[in-house]
């Protein structure tokens, strides 16, 4: 029988301290969907490749398939649910609906945390870079028109506050 080895790790989660012992090899993803049942961030490929998995760790939008549990000790992590439930992305959520950026919603919430990246200092961007801004996002629904459609949108609104 091999023993499986664990760690204690301390991790603010959506502004909530947890602490949990996990296996070494449990990643990021799989440890909030698991053990904290926030399961916003969906697992596609695992490896780095689709983005469904996006959450911010300490301020920067990573994929949680590519980093392990125990590699979040210490650090403050924001999902779809923390990032949704501040408001902080209420406009940009109202534009995917409107625009019918989500069909399926399975690359939604990390659409969503990649394109809250452009609304955090907002400045004019054509359609063009704003789908390169998304391009470690796939969708296999939308053809990404309609999501381009509500991020441009949702910048526009802001620039003119
Ligand atoms: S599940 Fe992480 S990038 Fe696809
Ligand atoms: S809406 Fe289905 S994968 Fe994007």
């Amino acid at each position: 029988m091999t023993h499986e080895e664990t760690m204690a790790i301390t991790v603010t989660v959506n502004g909530e301290r947890v602490a949990r012992t996990v296996s070494v090899r449990q990643h990021l993803v799989d440890f909030l969907r698991g053990e904290l049942g926030l399961t916003g961030a969906h697992l596609g490929c695992e490896h780095g490749v689709c983005g469904a998995c996006s959450v911010r760790v300490d301020g920067v939008v990573v994929r949680g398939c590519l980093m392990l549990a125990v590699q979040a000790d210490g650090a403050q992590v924001v999902t779809i649910e923390g990032l949704s439930h501040t408001g902080e992305i209420a406009d940009l959520q109202r534009a995917f609906v409107e625009r019918n950026a989500l069909q399926c919603g399975f690359c939604t919430p990390g659409m969503l945390m990649a394109a809250a990246e452009l609304l955090r200092e907002p400045r004019a961007m054509t359609r063009a870079a704003i789908r390169a801004h998304l391009a470690g996002n796939a969708c296999r629904c939308t053809g990404y028109h309609a999501i381009v459609d509500a991020v441009a949108a949702t910048l526009d609104a802001r620039l003119k506050r």
